[in-house]
C-alpha cells in the first residue's frame, strides 16, 4: 500500500514526522512517499500544489496531510498561497465527505470548557458534505434587488443547493462509519424553512432504507447546535451539509478542549481520502518541537480505518494514544498540573513505545 506523505508547514513536518514513525511502528509494509505541499510546495517549485506532488497524491492509496499557510505567504496573489492546495486537492481527488470525530478521553475532561460530566467519555462522529451547499451555488453576488421592500436597493445573495446523487453519497457516507461504530446517524437539516433541506431529509430517509441495522433520526439544526452542547453524547454520527457542518463541526471540537487531539478525514466515493490534523500550522510554536503530534497519528489511524481498510491497526494506534494520556504525558496545550509535560518528539516516542 502506498501512502503520500505531505507534511506542509509550520508544525507540519513535525508532527507527520511523529505519524510516520508510528506508522512505521505498526509491522506493516507501507511505501511512504513525501512530497512538498503549501508555502513548501511554492518554495520548492513556485506552486502550493506542485504536479509532482499532485501525482504522487492521486497515484496513492490514501494521503497524509500535516498542514499548510504561513504569514510569510500572505502577500502572494490568492492562486498560490498555502491554503489553495488543499482546495486543490480535494477537487482533484474528488473529496467530498469529511469525517470529523470529536472525542474527550476522559483523562483530559479538565480541558473542555464544559462541566466534566457532560463531556467526559464524549465520542461522536460529524459527517460533513465538503462540495456543495450555499458555498457553491450559483448564482450568488450583489446586484440591485428586483423585487418586494427592498426593490431598488443593492442586495447580497447566494444560492443553497443539492443534487439527489450529492445527498445520496454523503448519506451513504455516513451510514457506513455508522456501521463501524454504535449505528445510530442523525441527520441535521432545517427541512421546516428550507426547500434544500426537506429534499435533504427525503433523499437521507430513502438512502436509509439500505441501512436497516443502522437507526436514523432527524434534527432541525438550531436544536442540533443546543443539543450539542446540552448533552452531546447523547449523539453518535451526525450526518449534515456544508454549511451546518461547519459550523456544528467547530462547535463539537471545541468540547474537546485542545484542537491539537482531533484528527480529521477528507474522503472520496471509493473511500480513498485525504487525512490530517484538524488544526493549522501554528507558526506560533512552529520549530519548538512543543505541538501536539496526537492529532496527526489519529488522523493516521482514520487513513487505516477508513482509507486502507485496517481497523485492527487503527485500534491498536488509538489505544496506544491512551495509554500514553493514562501514563500522563502531556505537551503544553493539554497540560495540567499534575501530569508530566513532555515535547513533540517524546510524545511521538511514547506512543511508539505503548504499540510495541
Ligand atoms: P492553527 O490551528 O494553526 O492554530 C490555532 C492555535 O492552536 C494556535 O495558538 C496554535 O499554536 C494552536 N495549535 C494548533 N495546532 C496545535 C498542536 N498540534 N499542538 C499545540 N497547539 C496547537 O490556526 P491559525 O493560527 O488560525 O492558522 C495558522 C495557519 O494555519 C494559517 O496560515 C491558516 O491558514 C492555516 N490553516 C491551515 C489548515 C490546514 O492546513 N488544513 C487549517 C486551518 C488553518
Ligand atoms: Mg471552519
Amino acid at each position: 500500500m502506498k501512502i503520500a506523505i505531505l507534511p506542509g508547514d509550520g508544525i507540519g513536518p513535525e508532527i507527520t514526522k511523529q505519524a510516520v514513525n508510528v506508522l512505521n511502528a505498526l509491522g506493516e509494509r507501507f511505501e511512504m512517499e513525501e512530497a512538498p505541499v503549501g508555502g513548501a510546495g511554492y518554495a520548492a517549485h513556485g506552486h502550493p500544489l506542485p504536479e509532482g506532488t499532485l501525482k504522487l497524491a492521486k497515484e496513492a492509496d490514501a494521503v497524509l496531510f500535516g498542514a499548510v499557510g504561513d504569514f510569510k505567504y500572505d502577500t502572494l496573489e490568492r492562486a498560490l498561497r498555502p491554503e489553495q492546495a488543499i482546495l486543490g486537492l480535494r477537487k482533484e481527488l474528488g473529496l467530498f465527505g469529511n469525517l470529523r470525530p470529536a472525542i474527550l478521553y476522559p483523562e483530559l475532561a479538565g480541558a473542555s470548557t464544559l462541566k466534566p460530566e457532560v463531556v467526559s467519555g464524549l465520542d461522536i462522529l460529524i459527517v460533513r458534505e465538503l462540495t456543495g451547499d450555499i458555498y457553491f451555488g450559483k448564482p450568488r453576488g450583489v446586484r440591485e434587488c428586483p423585487d418586494g421592500p427592498f426593490k431598488g436597493e443593492r442586495e447580497g445573495f447566494d444560492t443553497m443547493r443539492y443534487a439527489e446523487s450529492e445527498i445520496r453519497r454523503i448519506a451513504h457516507v455516513a451510514f457506513q462509519a455508522a456501521r463501524k461504530r454504535s449505528k445510530r446517524v442523525t441527520s441535521v437539516d432545517k427541512a421546516n424553512v428550507l426547500e434544500t433541506f426537506q429534499f435533504w431529509r427525503d433523499i437521507v430517509t430513502d438512502v436509509h432504507k439500505e441501512y436497516a441495522d443502522v437507526e436514523l433520526d432527524h434534527m432541525y439544526v438550531d436544536n442540533a447546535a443546543m443539543q450539542l452542547v446540552r448533552a452531546p453524547k447523547k449523539f453518535d454520527v451526525i450526518v449534515t451539509g456544508n454549511m451546518f457542518g461547519d459550523i456544528l463541526s467547530d462547535c463539537a471540537a471545541m468540547l474537546t478542549g485542545s484542537i491539537g487531539m482531533l484528527p480529521s478525514a477528507s474522503l472520496d466515493a471509493n473511500n480513498k481520502g485525504l487525512h490530517e490534523p484538524s488544526h493549522g500550522s501554528a507558526p506560533d510554536i512552529a520549530g519548538k518541537g512543543i505541538a501536539n503530534p496526537l492529532a496527526t497519528i489519529l488522523s493516521a489511524a482514520m487513513m487505516l480505518r477508513y482509507s486502507l481498510g485496517k481497523a485492527e491497526q487503527a485500534d491498536r494506534i488509538e489505544s496506544a494514544v491512551k495509554t500514553v494520556l493514562a501514563q500522563g504525558l502531556r505537551t503544553p496545550d493539554i497540560y495540567e498540573p499534575g501530569t508530566s509535560k513532555v515535547g513533540t518528539e517524546d510524545m511521538g516516542a511514547a506512543v511508539v513505545a505503548a504499540l510495541r
